[in-house]
């Protein structure tokens, strides 16, 4: 079997937040899903990088489009790994292979007479790059970006999308699957119960020259809609790539709500006329709010993930935000909801199972795997985790991962049961008992493995220490393919339990500040008062990072400062007191080590988010400072440990 699955494309003007980490982080969860099933598995994500839009976020930085593009593009390529998100590809509408295929299509719908010119006069709203009709607006303003629309005349392409909308129609009554959950698919069906308008496919060069020149007319570039949906097959090598070939027929897309009308009727229908098979289906998810308001960078609320990061790991926000979402509809970020699920879930359900079963093997049994189970209550808790294998394999595969993770922790409560009901500790206590305890232990230690396997695709760093502990490697069959790890009985009696560090320790409700003991409490315990010691606790609260230098200038009427701007992979400034030792160019590039949660101070007017650490060195009689670093490059924003 083979599995492709894509998110959208980011428009590069702006940085990655909650949203764009979901999406990213649903398909690479969904991917990990498949290759346990055993898939070839191609997962692509990337960057929407023409248009008026960048444009004019360009302009806002003073940097050429080309330059600024670049940039954003790679803080969003740097953010993947940090969430222990790994994509096959990685593609960007600049890249020139994109280009050519974009004009391919483009020349092929337009030889076939699907593409004419007209003049056109429209209200276009500059967020939403698209025309609006007059039945979309509210009180004349555009429902996404509150603003009103422009009303433009101008001579364009139009693509005759029109043609298409019975066979769409048709195709999606026949595939109920082609557009879930099902709320999008009547949406689609009703928006297409009105006639459908020509698309709008260019735009002329005196107006925007950022784009993809169209084939047939260099005084126009095409509309950013039409070239990013075609992203989707240039990725996989179309039109003759063996890879097209391959999983063009299995192409599913994720995306949210907000762009289901280009990817349910505008790519349809392109494909239609490029005489393309439409693909599988779309997965369409609600929206991330944050304190259940609209995340919006004048409102300041916008969640960024390597924050999250620092802050939680990468496992927990994976588990949160894939627990707490009902893939569909909108949910609502915030610091104390993802405390409590990892309280709950991960640290009391999850982590004191592990612990607890693995504490008792190592003390009645030596740390080695006992023999195997047997008996009617032993077959209960394998049915157990038949039943959870089903739901688990069904809901993830189609996209409902809050009742995958669902049906998972009803199995990890069904063991905590087992172990209470069967008095392990009370077992041990009756030597004549041991073969019984030793079926409860081996049936728990099972129940841990296929925990483990499960989680694979949700807790990627996790659950590999889980199967450590179990002495099963990360790519031992038993945690990492379904069809083999799902049989009860794989672990092998006599083998040993390696100890693991513990898995969830609790987090604090309370801000981390106030939970620290002040400094003169924490001397105060000391033998040694000339050394203040501080706790693993405290130490995490620091939050060390390594960033990368982008850009750095003098401060005006300082002769000791610069003004860093750094990416943790999102962008911040830091000002730092270097320039009688570092001049701007030779920093640029360069990975440094910053302080990223130290309170924001103002420095001669400038607001500084951050300290570069540096060490003092003696030369001449001079004290010199040298920037600390790492022995090798990593991704920016990884974190201290
Ligand atoms: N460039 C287009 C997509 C072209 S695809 C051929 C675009 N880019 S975007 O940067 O605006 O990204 C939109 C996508 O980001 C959403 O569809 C969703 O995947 C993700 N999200 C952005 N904000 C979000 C939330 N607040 N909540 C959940 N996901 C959101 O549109």
């Amino acid at each position: 079997m083979t599995t492709y699955i894509t998110t959208p494309i980011y428009y590069v003007n702006a940085q990655p937040h909650l949203g764009h980490a979901y999406t990213t982080m649903v398909a690479d969860t969904y991917s990990r899903f498949k290759r346990l099933c055993g898939d070839r598995v191609r997962f692509q994500t990337g960057t929407d990088e023409h248009g008026d839009k960048i444009v004019k976020a360009a302009e806002g930085e003073n940097l050429p489009p080309r330059d600024y593009v670049d940039r954003i593009s790679r803080m969003f390529r740097d953010t993947w790994p940090l969430l222990v998100v790994e994509p096959d590809h990685f593609i960007r509408t600049t890249d020139p292979e994109h280009i050519a295929v974009v004009r391919n299509i483009l020349q092929k719908v337009y030889d076939q007479g699907d593409i004419y010119f007209d003049e056109y006069t429209g209200l276009y709203c500059q967020g939403c790059e698209r025309y609006l009709t007059e039945k979309e607006l509210v009180d004349g303003n555009c429902p996404d970006h509150l603003q009103p629309p422009r009303e433009i005349a101008e001579k364009n392409y139009f693509f005759r999308m029109s043609r298409y909308q019975q066979p769409l129609i048709d195709h999606i009554r026949a595939n109920p699957e082609f557009i879930t959950p099902e709320r999008y698919r009547n949406e689609v069906l009703s928006f297409l119960s009105e006639p459908l308008e020509d698309l709008c496919i260019s735009r002329p060069k005196s107006r925007l020259t950022w784009g993809i020149e169209l084939p047939f007319d260099a005084a126009f570039v095409t509309y950013v809609w039409f070239d990013a949906l075609i992203n989707y097959l240039t990725g996989i090598g179309y039109p003759d790539g063996n890879d097209f070939a391959t999983f063009w027929p299995v192409a599913e897309h994720l995306i949210a709500k907000d762009i289901l009308k280009p990817h349910a009727i505008y790519w349809p229908t392109m494909l239609l006329a490029a005489g393309i098979p439409l693909y599988q289906r779309l997965h369409v998810h609600g929206y991330w709010n944050v304190d259940d308001t609209k995340m919006s960078k004048s409102i300041g609320n916008v969640v960024r993930p390597a924050e999250l990061v620092a802050e939680y790991g990468a496992d927990t926000l994976r588990y949160f935000t894939l627990r707490e979402m009902s893939f569909g509809l909108d949910s609502s970020f915030s610091s104390a909801a993802i405390v409590s699920r990892y309280n709950a879930d991960l640290a009391n359900d999850l982590g004191n199972l592990y612990s607890r079963v693995m504490a008792m093997v190592r003390k009645y049994r030596g740390g080695r795997v006992p023999e195997a189970g047997g008996g009617d209550d032993d077959r209960l808790l394998a049915e157990a985790a038949g039943v959870m294998l089903a739901a688990y394999r069904s809901n993830m595969a189609g996209f409902r991962f809050h009742l995958a993770l669902q049906a998972v922790w009803e199995f990890v409560g069904l063991t905590n049961r087992y172990i209470v009901e069967n008095q392990p500790w009370q077992l041990a206590a009756e030597p004549e008992r041991a073969v019984r305890l030793d079926q409860v232990l081996y049936n728990s230690l099972e129940a841990l493995r296929l925990l483990t396997l499960v989680l694979r695709p949700i807790l990627p760093e996790k659950s590999v220490v889980m199967g450590q502990g179990l002495g099963l490697a990360a790519d031992d069959r038993r945690v990492s393919d379904l069809a083999v790890g799902a049989l009860w009985g794989g672990l092998t009696a006599g083998s040993e339990l390696v100890a693991v560090d513990n898995l969830f320790p609790r987090l604090e409700k309370q801000p981390a500040a106030s939970a620290a003991p002040g400094p003169a409490e924490a001397v105060a315990d000391l033998t040694d008062s000339a050394v203040t010691l501080v706790s693993l606790e405290q130490f995490r609260q620091v939050d060390v990072r390594v960033a990368e230098i982008v850009a750095a200038r003098p401060v005006k009427k300082s002769t000791r400062l610069l003004h860093l701007t750094v990416r943790l992979p999102e962008e911040r400034t830091i000002v730092a007191g270097i320039a009688e030792h570092y001049r701007p160019e030779e920093l640029i590039g360069r990975q440094v080590l910053v302080v990223a949660n130290l309170k924001p101070v103002k420095i001669m007017g400038i607001s500084s988010q951050g300290m570069v650490l540096v060490a003092k060195k003696m030369e001449a009689g001079r004290e010199r400072l040298v920037l600390a670093g790492i022995s090798e490059e990593v991704s920016p924003g990884s974190r201290l440990s």
